[in-house]
This record gives C-alpha cells, sequence and structure tokens, in this order.
C-alpha cells in the first residue's frame, strides 16, 4: 500500500500514526494533534472515541481521509476541508469565497457586545461591514436578542453564505443584507459599527503562510500599500452612521493600534479602547462618536 493509501480494514490507531508521518515530513505544525482532528473529522468520530476505540478499521471513512490527508498536505486548513468552522460555540459553513473566521475575531464581538450593552440603549442596531461568512453579526445578533442588524459585502458569494448562517443560527428575520463597498449601499444610522477589514499590507500577501495566502480570498486580505485603506474609509464615513455616543469596533492587525488610533482620534472618536487578543496582541479598537 502507497504510504498515503488507506484501506477500509486498516485500524483507526495504525492510520493515525501514518498521518501524523505524513503530517510531519511535510513540515506541518503540531502533527499529532493535526493527525487526531484530521481523523475524527474524516471519520466522523468524537475524539474519545478515536482514543478509546483504535483497533477499530476505518471502514468507509478510509477513502475520505485520503482525500482530505492529500488536501491537508496541500495546506488547505482543515476548516476549509470540511466547509464549515465553529465561532463562539457555533458552526459557521465557509467556501473560498470567505475568510475562515478567526479565533481572535471571537474576542471583537466580546468587546463590542461589552460596550455595547454599558451603553444601556434598547433595541440597538448594528451594522457589519465586510461580513464575509457572517460569523460576526450572526454571533451579535444572537447574543442580543434585541438588536437588528445590516451586513454589507462587496462579494455577492460571501452575502449568500452570511444569509445561510443567519438562517442557521436563527437570526435571519433581524438582518438585512446589502451588497456594495462598505457604507456606500447603507442608508441610516447605528448603534454599534463592527468590522473586520482587509488589512494585509498588499506586499506582504506574498509571505503570508500558504494556509492563508493560497486559501483565504485575496479580496478579504488586502489591505492596500499599508494595510490602512479601509481602515481611513471606515473612519471618515462611519461618524454619519453612527448614533450620538454610538459605537465603532474594529479589528486590527499586527502594528496597526497606533496609526488606527490616531485616525479615531483626528475623526473626533473618543474613549478609544484597545483590546488584546490571546497572544497579548492590541488587535482590537473600540472608540465612542461624539455624545452630542
Ligand atoms: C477580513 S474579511 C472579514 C470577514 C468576516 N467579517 C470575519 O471577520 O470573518 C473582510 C471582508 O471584507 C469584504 N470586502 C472587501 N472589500 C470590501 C468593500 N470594498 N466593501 C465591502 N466589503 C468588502 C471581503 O469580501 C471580506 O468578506
Amino acid at each position: 500500500m502507497s504510504a498515503l493509501a488507506f484501506a477500509g480494514h486498516e485500524c483507526r490507531a495504525g492510520a493515525l500514526v501514518r498521518v501524523a508521518a505524513a503530517l510531519a515530513e511535510a513540515g506541518i505544525e503540531e502533527p499529532q494533534r493535526e493527525a487526531r482532528l484530521l481523523l475524527c473529522a474524516a471519520l466522523d468520530l468524537p475524539l474519545a472515541d478515536l482514543i478509546a476505540h483504535g483497533e477499530v478499521p476505518l471502514g468507509g471513512g478510509a477513502l475520505r481521509l485520503e482525500k482530505w490527508l492529500h488536501r491537508r498536505l496541500n495546506r488547505e486548513p482543515l476548516s476549509r476541508i470540511r466547509g464549515h468552522r465553529e465561532f463562539r460555540g457555533r458552526l459557521f459553513e465557509t467556501s473560498p469565497a470567505v475568510l475562515d473566521p478567526r479565533p481572535e475575531t471571537e474576542l471583537l464581538v466580546d468587546a463590542g457586545l461589552a460596550r455595547l450593552k454599558a451603553s444601556g440603549r434598547p433595541g440597538p442596531r448594528i451594522l457589519d461591514l465586510g461580513t464575509g461568512s457572517g460569523a460576526i453579526i450572526v454571533s451579535l445578533l444572537a447574543e442580543c436578542i434585541e438588536a437588528t442588524g445590516v451586513a454589507v459585502d462587496i462579494s455577492a458569494e460571501a452575502l449568500a453564505i452570511a444569509g445561510r448562517n443567519s438562517v442557521a443560527h436563527g437570526v435571519s428575520g433581524r438582518l438585512t443584507l446589502l451588497s456594495g463597498d462598505l457604507l456606500a449601499p447603507v442608508t441610516g444610522v447605528f448603534d454599534l459599527i463592527v468590522s473586520n477589514p482587509p488589512y494585509i499590507p498588499s506586499g506582504d500577501l506574498a509571505a503570508l503562510d500558504a494556509e492563508v495566502r493560497d486559501f483565504d480570498p485575496v479580496l478579504a486580505l488586502d489591505g492596500g500599500a499599508d494595510g490602512l485603506d479601509f481602515y481611513r474609509r471606515i473612519i471618515k464615513t462611519a461618524p454619519s452612521h453612527l448614533t450620538p455616543g454610538g459605537i465603532l469596533a474594529l479589528e486590527l492587525g499586527i502594528h496597526q493600534a497606533g496609526p488606527v488610533s490616531a485616525l479615531a482620534r483626528g475623526a473626533g472618536f473618543s474613549d478609544i479602547v484597545l483590546h488584546p487578543d490571546y497572544s497579548g496582541i492590541e488587535r482590537h479598537l473600540t472608540a465612542q462618536w461624539k455624545n452630542r
């Protein structure tokens, strides 16, 4: 049998060893952990079952394991292979048209929700710019049941995915999806404007990890020459769509906290707070619009 072929009679434990070895040889980090996740996903098994019953044959899952291992060796992230990703405890459908939602973005939802709740506004209106899979706005609406939302993306394919995710999580009745360029299709004012915009400097795209560079859409990554194009545009136009005292909440790239804070201050935002991610990097900014 070829090193990367699997037969139905092969036991799970043996396959696990071979998958981990193939991943290690390809230079994929944490090959043991990745191998366990890959087997569980391909065989549709809980981890405890894989560990406790390693002697069980792969059965009909062998072919899927083989195909998925080849894709992972080609650097495709497991969440992309599966076509969904967990975000704040909910499963979100993904596709090649949307950014794979990141764990640190869960903290943007926390930061936005905390400031929204502190403001004590009843029935808040929330706008999400560059919604992608809809992970941010769907989570916000699911966790703030009085809120209504608008989500914008320039990609029609992304909006279709966001729409399906809003249905899956029971918030579609409170969400309007708009196709267009940032705030161009938006009317009205909001209590919270949230965005995780494209923020990678164009010149850095080629050097990204293959998992990101080859599988996240460039439309979701490219933030212009210095990575700040979208922040300039959002900070300039958001004030005319915020209620007095409304909140702006943005995800930031590395080393962008200083320049984006300066942009927000210069535009008249106050109470600017930088929120660290799990690695201690200043990853999110929240700020308040003038309370007239
Ligand atoms: C970094 S991704 C964020 C996706 C999602 N909000 C998340 O956090 O997982 C940025 C998103 O902005 C969208 N986008 C890019 N340019 C845009 C524009 N000019 N107007 C609206 N959306 C845009 C992309 O299609 C992509 O879905």
